[in-house]
């Protein structure tokens, strides 16, 4: 990409998107769109042809989704499904109709198999059945995939999609009742501190291993590889295999050793309490992140200055006082 290219982030008010966003304007890339909702429904396909012809984009981050937790997933299966479908079949058919150099589809570790051997290869994705409760949206994420795919192969595209693995940083989510382990257990330890607590209560038994990455090295990562040279970039997109990428950190902790950094940086010195009637998910969910490190690429941000830095942004964004 040059300082001026023309690039689309889709998507750009979210958790991804937004970090791509800084990490654009942060290496002086100068010439970013940008398109709310409001102004540009994904959904609309007319819409989002007439908008490919007339910016004619060269380089697109296809951040915009329908995303959730378990419980949204589980409730909305068909909004998951039909949004999903609708928004990455309209930008990535503009996307080659309107000649864009290159595409970056984010996908995600959720579409891997459930019970994928750890830690998980670009390989296994569909060689076994899926986690149930977030089928739709992995079903869709899967076909966005395999549309990467099939358009590289038919039409000459260099479309690739990127495969975050578990995510948190500045912009997450951290209702209690939407939001992942991290922003959770951030809010708990803030809150509890706050009140002059003496303890709080975690999900499960501690013992499930997570590995987690910070939005901004996700950015990092993502503006790295759109950036590859021509050659390397090209490895990435072979007829034999799917045209995607791991991107993790390559180490993970159990939820217990989350939570006791989680409170040492927010400086709550009381208990861990774990509450073992709740379920503990999977055992272990780590990436092999061998490819992209074999590229030239590793994340640069510790998990205790992410969390520092995403308890800041939550403080400050007044997210973690009581309504
Ligand atoms: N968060 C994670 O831990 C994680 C991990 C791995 C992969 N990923 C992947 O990264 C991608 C983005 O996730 P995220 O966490 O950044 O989600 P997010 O914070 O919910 O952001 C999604 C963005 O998409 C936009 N959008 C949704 N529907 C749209 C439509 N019809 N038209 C225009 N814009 C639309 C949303 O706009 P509004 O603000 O208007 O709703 C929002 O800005 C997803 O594909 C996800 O699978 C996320």
């Amino acid at each position: 990409m040059e300082h001026t290219s023309r690039i689309f982030i889709a998507g750009h008010r979210g958790l991804v998107g937004g970090a791509i966003s800084r990490g654009l304007e942060r290496q002086g890339y100068t010439n970013l769109l940008f398109r709310t909702r409001a102004e540009l429904d994904l959904m609309n396909g007319p819409a989002v042809e007439r908008f490919f012809a007339a910016e004619r984009p060269e380089y697109v981050f296809l951040a915009a989704a329908k995303v959730g937790g378990i419980l949204a997933n589980n409730s909305y299966p068909a909004d998951f499904i039909r949004d999903n479908l609708e928004i990455q079949t309209n930008v990535i058919d503009a996307a080659y109709r309107s000649g864009v150099e290159r595409l970056l589809f984010l996908g995600s570790s959720c579409i891997y198999p459930k019970l994928c051997p750890q830690p998980i290869k670009e390989e296994y994705l569909l060689t076994g059945p899926l986690e149930p409760t977030n089928r739709a949206y992995a079903l869709a994420k899967i076909a966005g995939i395999e549309m990467c795919w099939s358009y590289n192969r038919q039409y000459g595209t260099r479309f690739l999609a990127a495969m975050p693995t578990n995510l948190y940083g500045p912009g997450d989510n951290f209702d209690l009742n939407k939001s992942h382990v991290l922003p959770a257990l951030i809010r708990k330890a803030a809150e509890a501190k706050a009140a002059g607590e003496k303890k709080i209560t975690v999900w499960g038994t501690g013992t499930p291993r997570r590995e987690l990455l910070y939005s901004d090295d996700l950015a990092e990562a993502c503006i790295f590889l759109m950036n590859l040279p021509d050659a390397q970039f090209q490895t990435l997109l072979n007829s034999e295999e799917p045209p995607l990428i791991n991107i993790g950190t390559g180490h993970d902790l159990s939820i217990r050793e989350l939570a006791e950094l989680v409170c040492r940086v927010i400086g709550f010195s009381g208990a861990l309490e774990f509450d073992t009637t709740k379920p503990d998910g999977t055992p272990q969910k780590l990436m092999d992140s061998s490819r992209i490190h074999a590229l030239g690429w590793r994340a640069q941000t510790t998990l205790e200055e992410g969390i520092r830095r995403t308890y800041e942004w939550a403080k400050d964004s007044l997210v973690l006082t009581p309504a």
